[in-house]
């Protein structure tokens, strides 16, 4: 019989296990959450009211658990004494970091399970009493398998151990909603009656703010390889749109257009059909990698061609782009000052992991420019160390890289401006009542004044819409020349 779980133990205090453990702190009162994670700055900062990741609405939801008020009893805790809380867990949710593997077999392709491994160590050394292990973090198919024989090996013998995969779907930047109104939960579990106890254990929790309709219990491999899948078909449908927006640039066609009529397919849906200058994030190209090499393994070379297309596709994109800035300035960008608007992989996020920005900078800077930089978010010293990692021309970054505290300073004298985020305040599609005066302020109230920036640069006046957020024809009559991803003249 499925037991009430009373102590969660989330091994991982990132942007998965953060910010799903205090949705889940948030919505059982009668639970006590703990997040543990060996990063001591990462726990000391989740524990203030800056917190390590930027998230709407997260810090209210984490405040709501973790802070005494009135009748409330705080019930969820961040601490770096992984043991300990391993110790008194009933159900441990693994949220740990799954990289592509850098070195050794299948580098730059299968997923590095050493965080997973060494967490799962931790819980065979420790453990006492019987515990339910949940993989939230994506994983390649049968890792369960990995987990059940490292606990196996490694714990004391009479302690029995349920493995459960529950993959996560959040997005950044919209991970609270997500986590609060999710589309579904998978629980896999194994078909025996102790599986689909602790399944339905796991279920329970969810269930104090999901709807049951929404909590699916599958076998552990489909929910393995589910979540895989998901972000695989999510990024084939940017891809394939992507693909489409270079033939639309040939054929003077519109790819918002052809994506609007598109998505009208009830079969097909809006969503996911946005061309841009490529997807980045730190899962998708990761997880497609993974897919492959799964794929590699089982002897289906074609399969895990067909998926790797999808990434080729990507990296098509970007380059894509920078060449039509380089054709657009004269082919030559020597000693020329680009502004770029944006450098985080999507908007509403500080992250930076495998940001189209990262390849795009360096191009530009590989191609004689000077590239000055504008985020709202983005530290300052996170974009040197992105694209200073990913150069092979270090000196040359740091003679041509800049970094402006705001989009005017960024501008200024620029031939010009690039957008690689569709941060609200680049368009001139969405008005709003202020001005973006630059970082910190209340971020939703500001605007860029692109005749102002207009003022600012040298003509001609390029806008280079990496994300399509901008409305060509006002800004065409203040002058600029406005390049569009997958819009054909
Ligand atoms: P992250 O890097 O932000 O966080 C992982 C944390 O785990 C780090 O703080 C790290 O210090 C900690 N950690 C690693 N090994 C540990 C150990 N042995 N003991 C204690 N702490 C340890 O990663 P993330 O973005 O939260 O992703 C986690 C997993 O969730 C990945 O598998 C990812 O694919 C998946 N996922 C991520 C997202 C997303 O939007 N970021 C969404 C869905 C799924
Ligand atoms: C993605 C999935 O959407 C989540 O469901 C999944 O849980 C997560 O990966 C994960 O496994 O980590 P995320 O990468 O945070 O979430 O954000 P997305 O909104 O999917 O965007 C990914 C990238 O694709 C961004 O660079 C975004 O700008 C780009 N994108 C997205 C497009 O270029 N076009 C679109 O139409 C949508």
């Amino acid at each position: 019989t499925p037991q009430r779980m009373k102590k969660v133990c989330c091994i991982g205090a990132g942007y998965v296990g953060g910010p799903t453990s205090a949705v889940m702190a948030t919505k059982n009162p009668d639970v006590s959450v703990t997040v543990v994670d060996y990063n001591k700055d990462r726990i000391e900062a989740w524990k203030t009211n800056e917190l390590p990741i930027y998230e709407p609405d997260l810090l209210d939801v984490v405040q709501h658990a973790r802070d005494p008020v009135a009748k409330r009893i705080p019930n969820l805790f961040f601490s770096t004494d992984v043991e300990g809380a391993i110790a008194e867990a009933d159900i441990i949710l693994l949220s740990v970091n799954t990289p592509t593997k850098s070195m050794g077999h299948g580098a730059g392709q299968a997923s590095e399970l050493c965080h997973l491994e060494s967490a799962v160590r931790r819980i065979g050394e420790v453990a006492t009493s019987d515990k339910i292990i949940v993989e939230k973090s994506t994983v390649p198919c049968k890792a369960a398998e990995t987990v059940r024989d490292i606990l196996n090996a490694t714990a004391k013998p009479g302690l029995n151990f349920e493995i459960l995969s529950n993959p996560e779907f959040l997005a950044e930047g919209t991970a609270v909603r997500n986590l609060l109104h999710p589309d579904r939960i998978l629980i896999g579990s194994l078909n025996t009656p102790r599986g689909l106890a602790a399944a339905r254990s796991l279920a329970d929790l969810y269930a104090s703010w999901v709807d049951r309709s929404r909590i699916i219990t599958i076998n552990l491999y489909s929910s393995e390889l589910a979540k895989l899948a998901a972000n695989a078909l999510l990024a084939q449908r940017i891809s394939s749109v992507n693909a489409l927006s270079a033939m639309c640039e040939s054929l003077g066609a519109d790819i918002d257009e052809v994506s609007h009529c598109v998505g009208l397919d009830q079969r097909i849906g809006p969503k996911m059909l946005k061309a841009s200058v490529g997807f980045g994030g730190s899962c998708f190209r990761k997880d497609i990698l993974s897919l492959a090499y799964i794929a590699e393994s089982l002897h289906l070379p074609q399969v895990a061609d067909y998926w790797r297309s999808i990434v080729g596709i990507n990296e098509y994109q970007k380059e894509r782009f920078t060449r039509r800035i380089v054709k657009c300035l004269y082919s030559s960008l020597s000693s020329k000052r680009l502004a770029v608007l944006g450098f985080a992989y999507k908007k509403d996020t500080g992250d930076t992991r495998e940001t189209s920005a990262i390849t795009v900078v360096n191009n530009l800077i590989n191609e004689g420019a000077n590239v000055r930089v504008y985020d709202p978010l983005v530290e300052e010293d996170r974009v040197w160390e992105e694209v200073l990692a990913s150069s092979d021309r270090r000196e040359t970054v740091k003679q041509r890289l800049s970094v402006w505290p705001s989009a005017y300073e960024a501008c200024a004298d620029a031939d010009a401006v690039i957008i690689l985020t569709e941060w609200d305040e680049f368009s001139n599609k969405i008005s709003g009542p202020g001005d973006a005066r630059g970082r910190g302020g209340d971020r939703t109230k500001r605007v860029l004044d692109w005749s102002r920036v207009a003022g600012l640069m040298q003509k001609p006046m390029y806008v280079f819409d990496g994300r399509n957020v901008l409305d060509a024809a006002p800004l065409e009559k203040m002058g600029f020349r406005v390049e569009s991803i997958g819009k054909g003249v």
